[in-house]
């Protein structure tokens, strides 16, 4: 078996997008829906909204929004990837970097002031906010930024607890002479402790560069049937449910919040 070096692969935020930015477009599209068909006045008739993305990793959706016109802000705790986010953000027109701005900071405690018509935080993200507390903490803090009618996406895996083998899924992504594979284990997740953990493996090749990087990182996240992410939800009455999607992000597509499929991505509107 060859070796892989145990880090933390958010210190590597060019490896991320070289395999995740393919959907963006699609999921700036899906979020641009969420304001048309759920949203309240002037963005609902497709004026630019002003938009948080906690968690927002690379910035990848982040500078997306932003070129399509919207006001877009947003943080991660990665140092790393707020520098590579504003790196990023340097190469877009002066008009675009205007609209952009993205801090250092938690979701649990974070200290921006809003106001947003839109906050987001797709692809499971939400579950690292391993307890209840701080879940619950998030959502009161995004429902203080939120604009009354304004609305909260979350995307989140959700576990189904029987599953006792472990679900593997593979990645792939190439740019700019870089080649890198992704492949994420979740490991049967634990009722009691309400935890999973997962495990990333990333292989990273360069065009002209003889070998291979191998990058290993371990980390826990927080679990929810949909019961438990309703109960979650509950506890923070100025957020109500209005719509859930699934991870084909299509608006024209909605589907209950239940078991039977796991991937849901839950719309909330500030009461
Ligand atoms: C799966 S990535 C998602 C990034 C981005 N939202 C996207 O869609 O590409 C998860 C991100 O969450 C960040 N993160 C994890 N826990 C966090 C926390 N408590 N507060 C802020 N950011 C956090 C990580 O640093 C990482 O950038």
């Amino acid at each position: 078996m060859p070796d892989f070096t145990q880090t933390d692969w958010y210190r590597f935020p060019l490896y991320y997008d070289t395999v995740y930015n393919g959907d963006t477009p699609t999921e700036a599209d899906f979020l641009e829906a969420v304001l048309a068909h759920h949203g309240r006045g002037a963005v609902a008739r497709g004026k630019p909204a002003r938009i948080l993305e906690p968690a927002c990793g690379t910035g990848r959706l982040l500078i997306e929004l932003a070129r399509r016109g919207h006001r877009a802000v947003g943080f991660d705790l990665s140092p790393e990837m707020v520098a590579y986010g504003r790196h990023r953000a340097k190469a877009e027109p002066v008009a675009v970097r205007r609209r952009l701005r993205i801090v250092e900071d938690r979701m649990e405690a974070f200290r921006l002031r809003g106001p947003f018509d839109l906050s987001f935080c797709l692809l499971s993200t939400f579950k690292y906010l391993l307890t209840e507390e701080h879940a619950h903490a998030h959502l009161e803090r995004v429902a203080r930024v939120l604009v009354r009618g304004g609305l909260c996406v979350i995307g989140i895996h959700l576990t189904p607890y029987g599953r006792r083998s472990t679900d593997r899924e593979v990645w792939h992504g190439a740019a700019d002479g870089l080649r890198v594979r992704s492949e994420v284990i979740t490991r049967p997740a634990d009722r009691v402790t309400r935890l999973e953990s997962l495990r990333n493996r990333l292989t990273v090749r360069r065009r002209g560069v003889r070998g291979v990087e191998r990058l290993e990182t371990n980390w826990p996240v927080r679990t929810y049937d949909a019961a438990e992410f309703e109960a979650l939800l509950a506890r923070s009455p100025a957020l109500e449910p209005i719509a859930c999607y699934d991870f084909s992000h299509d608006i024209d597509a909605p589907r209950a919040l239940d078991d039977s499929q796991e991937d849901v991505v839950v719309v909330l509107r500030k009461r």
